[in-house]
This record gives C-alpha cells, sequence and structure tokens, in this order.
C-alpha cells in the first residue's frame, strides 16, 4: 500500500483547520451564507468533525475541520486525519496556517490513516485526497509513511506467512530498494559462526532461526540498529498461556520497527552509516526445544542460565548486540517487544526507552514531542543489577519475582554491550483500540523520534 499525497490540480476543496476555541472568530470573517451553512450543520470544531460548505450552485465551496479543545489535543494527535474521515471523498488543500512541527505532523496522520491492512482482503481506503502544501517537504513524509506503513504490514501478517524466512525476505527486499548489502546466518551455521543464544532459541522451529545483517551508506557516523524478530513467540517448554499467546505473531514487532525507520533513514538519504541487525527466529515447543535450567553459552562468552524460556527476546537480542558491539560504532539502538512490564507500566501509546547518555535522552524526548511520537525515559537502574545474576551462571534471564521486569531486561541487554554509546526500547507495537491515523493492529513506535533525533545524537 502506498501512502502518498494527491498530484492534481483539479477540483481541489480548501480546508479550513479550526479549533473549538476559533470557530467564531473563523465565523466573524466569514460571508453570511457560511455562517448559516455551518451553525445549519451544528458544526461546533469537535474533534473528528467536517463539513463540507457548498457554492451557490451546489458544487464544493470549501470545508472546515475540527481539532478540538485544548484537552483533546493534549490526549489525542493527528486529530485533523480524524476529521478527514468524516469528508467525502475528493481532494483537499489545507488553507490554514499552522506551525511547521504541527502542519507535517498532521499531513503525516492524513496519510498514515489511509493505511489499512489489505493483504488477505483487498479495499480502498475511505480517507479522501490531500494535496501537499507547498511549505512542507513531501518527499519526506511519505517515505516516513512508507516506513511506518512497512513496519505495519510486518507486525500484521501472520506468523504462518511471516516466519524467519519471511522476515529476511522483506529485509533483503528492503535493502535492494536501496542499494543496501544484506547478508544472512541460517540454522546450523549459527553455531559455526558462534551465535549460540539465536540457535538454542530458534532450533525447535522446523523454520529455521537466522541473523539478518544489512548495511547501507559509506561515511558518516555508524548507527546500528538491532530488532527483536521472534515471528512467533508460543513461550517454548515454558508455554505461555492462552490469553498471552493470543498476540504473539507481534513479536518481531522491534525488528518491524527498525526496518520502518531502515527505511525512513535510506529513503532520505541520511548522511550516515547504518547496520541492522535481526536475529529472526520461532521460540516454538518440541523435543529439541531448549529447557528451563539449561545454561546457555553466548557469543560475548557470558553464560545464561534460562530460568523461563518464555524470556527469550534477551537471549536473542544478547548475541545480535554482542556482534554489533564488535566493531567501532557510534550508537547502537535496540527495539523490542520485551517485557509485559514495559506494557504494565506505561501502557501502549509510549514507548519506555533506556539509555546512559542524558544528551541523548534529551534529543529523544524533544524530537519525540514535535514529531507526536510520545516515548517515556526509562532508568538502567544498577542496584537491580543483582537481580541477573543467579548462581550457576554469569546472568539469569528470567529473574524471580518479576519486579522491574523491563529494567531488568534492559540492564540484561546492556551486559552485552560495552564500547558503543546504547539506547533500548521496550516497546508494545501493537494498537489494541482504534485512534486517529491508527487502526488497531501493528503500529511504529519511536522510529519517528529516533529519525528527528538522529542529527542532535550523531551530530548529523
Ligand atoms: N514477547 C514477550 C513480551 C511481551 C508480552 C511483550 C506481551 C508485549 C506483550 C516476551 O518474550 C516475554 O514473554 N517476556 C516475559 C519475560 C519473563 C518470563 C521474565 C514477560 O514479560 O512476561
Ligand atoms: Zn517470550
Ligand atoms: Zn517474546
Amino acid at each position: 500500500m502506498t501512502l502518498t499525497f494527491t498530484d492534481t490540480t483539479e477540483d481541489i476543496i480548501d480546508l479550513h483547520v479550526v479549533t473549538a476555541q476559533d470557530l467564531d472568530s473563523w465565523l466573524n470573517s466569514a460571508d453570511a451564507r457560511t455562517r448559516t451553512w455551518v451553525e445549519t450543520f451544528g458544526f461546533t470544531a469537535a474533534k473528528g468533525q467536517a463539513v463540507l460548505i457548498p457554492a451557490q450552485d451546489g458544487t464544493a465551496s470549501l470545508a472546515l475541520a475540527g481539532l478540538g479543545n485544548d484537552r483533546d489535543r493534549r490526549r489525542g494527535r493527528f486529530l485533523l486525519s480524524a476529521a478527514a474521515k468524516s469528508l467525502p471523498l475528493g481532494t483537499y488543500r489545507i488553507a490554514s496556517d499552522m506551525a511547521q512541527a504541527q502542519l507535517e505532523t498532521e499531513c503525516l496522520g492524513w496519510l498514515l490513516a489511509r493505511y489499512h491492512f489489505d493483504r488477505y482482503k483487498p479495499g480502498a481506503s475511505n480517507v479522501p485526497g490531500l494535496v501537499a502544501p507547498s511549505t512542507i517537504d513531501a518527499g519526506r513524509i511519505e517515505a516516513i509513511a512508507a516506513g511506518e506503513a512497512l513496519t505495519r504490514d510486518l507486525i500484521n501478517t501472520p506468523a504462518s506467512d511471516m516466519g524467519p524466512a519471511e522476515l529476511e525476505t522483506a529485509a533483503r527486499d528492503l535493502a535492494n530498494t536501496h542499494g543496501a548489502t544484506c547478508d544472512v546466518i541460517v540454522g546450523d551455521d549459527l553455531i559455526m559462526q558462534n551465535f549460540p543464544m539465536i540457535h538454542a532459541v530458534g532450533r525447535a522451529s522446523p523454520r529455521a532461526p537466522r541473523l539478518i545483517d544489512m548495511r547501507w551508506g559509506s561515511t558518516g557516523p555508524k548507527l546500528t540498529l538491532v530488532g527483536k524478530g521472534v515471528c512467533f513467540d508460543t513461550g517454548g517448554l515454558d508455554l505461555k498461556p492462552a490469553a498471552s499467546m493470543g498476540l504473539m505473531k507481534k513479536d518481531m514487532g522491534g525488528s518491524a520497527t527498525v526496518l520502518g525507520l531502515a527505511h525512513m533513514i535510506m529513503s532520505l538519504g541520511l548522511p550516515l552509516q547504518l547496520r541492522v541487525l535481526i536475529p529472526a527466529v520461532e521460540n516454538a515447543v518440541s523435543g529439541n526445544a531448549f529447557r528451563p535450567q539449561d545454561v546457555l553459552q553466548s557469543r560475548k562468552g557470558l553464560t545464561v542460565e534460562v530460568n523461563n524460556t518464555d524470556a527469550e527476546g534477551r537471549l536473542v537480542l544478547a548475541d545480535a548486540l554482542a556482534l554489533a558491539d564488535e566493531e567501532e560504532t557510534d550508537l547502537i539502538i535496540s527495539m523490542a517487544t520485551l517485557t509485559g512490564a514495559a506494557r504494565v507500566a506505561v501502557g501502549p501509546d509510549l514507548a519506555p526507552f533506556y539509555t546512559d547518555d542524558d544528551t541523548h535522552a534529551t534529543a529523544l524526548t524533544s524530537a519525540a514531542s514535535q514529531v507526536a511520537d510520545p516515548v517515556w525515559r526509562m532508568p538502567f537502574h544498577e542496584p537491580y543489577e543483582a537481580m541477573i545474576e543467579p548462581g550457576i551462571a554469569d546472568l539469569n534471564n528470567a529473574p524471580k519475582g518479576g519486579f522491574a521486569g523491563s529494567i531488568t531486561a534492559a540492564l540484561f541487554l546492556r551486559r552485552f554491550v560495552d564500547r558503543a554509546p546504547y539506547m533500548h526500547f521496550d516497546i508494545y507495537g501493537w494498537q489494541p483500540s482504534a485512534a486517529p491515523a491508527r487502526p488497531v493492529g501493528g503500529v511504529g513506535q519511536g522510529a519517528r523520534a529516533v529519525l528527528a533525533a538522529l542529527h542532535a545524537m550523531l551530530d548529523l
């Protein structure tokens, strides 16, 4: 699905965007006929409300879209896209002045509102077209929308059609589109090339585990993105209960998000050297599955006692992070649907992130609010290090009690990065109920915030 601006010069309807507070002053400067029509219609500029105003001859003269009041806008984002949905199909042009960042966000929201997952049930979007405002970089917004659509498509595709091999294909397709390289280590070669934990987690599935390694760009600072690619998480032998397993096709949401972000970076031609690492596995149940209390060797040499095979994400990510950190890198970012604890702590709308670098944290937080991609900083709280240290190995993948589950998972991952600055996102990757520009289903989190913060974080 392509989410683009409408390229036409014909039959364009001017769309005036008004807040509830501004409606009166807008009406005061309108002609009497328009005022009467707006009042007859009952338009109050409530969020999601829109009205088309006819000319004398019955054609569309202009349209009004409501952005609601201050509270509505604090509570929600992409509110223009909600109003766009209630407009008749056609092509619209935003005719109101808006701050640049808000205009870009609302345009992106409009494009994203056109997204629907149509792989198994084709259908047209019911959202009208939007002409790109002349003051924004339309190609940039389209690249961001395309990256987000890729993320959503990958997450929404069920595990039957999105196993490790299909995730590899998606990465290869993306690499081909942008002239990137893509190397993949599959199955028993993971043992030969020293990725023992990726192999251990993925070996029970007939769909072979693999490590996807994509590179793009030859000059500039080095950025490595690492994404959790668990194509389905049954929990392994510590099997998840049905209610918890239900959504686990989304357990490759971290990899889907880093691929979407990679698309944005490469389309925009950012002056950096990008590497994307995705351990792609299915956490399955079988006679040869890894077991509770097994002790695994890791690539880095640290030993790991498996106290729950359902804490598999940190195992596969650890080997990928160790590889990432073997070369000089300016920033390593991991993204993963890593813990249920993160979901409990901040819910589905906020992306919790960890970093030791206060400057990076500040840059990310302010970029996130500029681009309406909310994030929340969490602490690498050192006193909890003891919780991930069991008796008989260097590390424990599943501390008892579940205290601070997202923090202990993040601390576990940090043990595998010694050299580069490290940032980690424990995302949810799923929109549980429909919101403006975000239908129920897979959703990217943090990618647009990272994109907007890269200039500051990498001195681009
Ligand atoms: N993929 C899950 C985490 C998850 C669950 C993310 C629900 C989003 C929604 C992960 O592999 C997992 O099961 N983690 C366990 C770890 C625990 C056993 C230490 C968890 O969070 O319960
Ligand atoms: Zn799990
Ligand atoms: Zn998982």
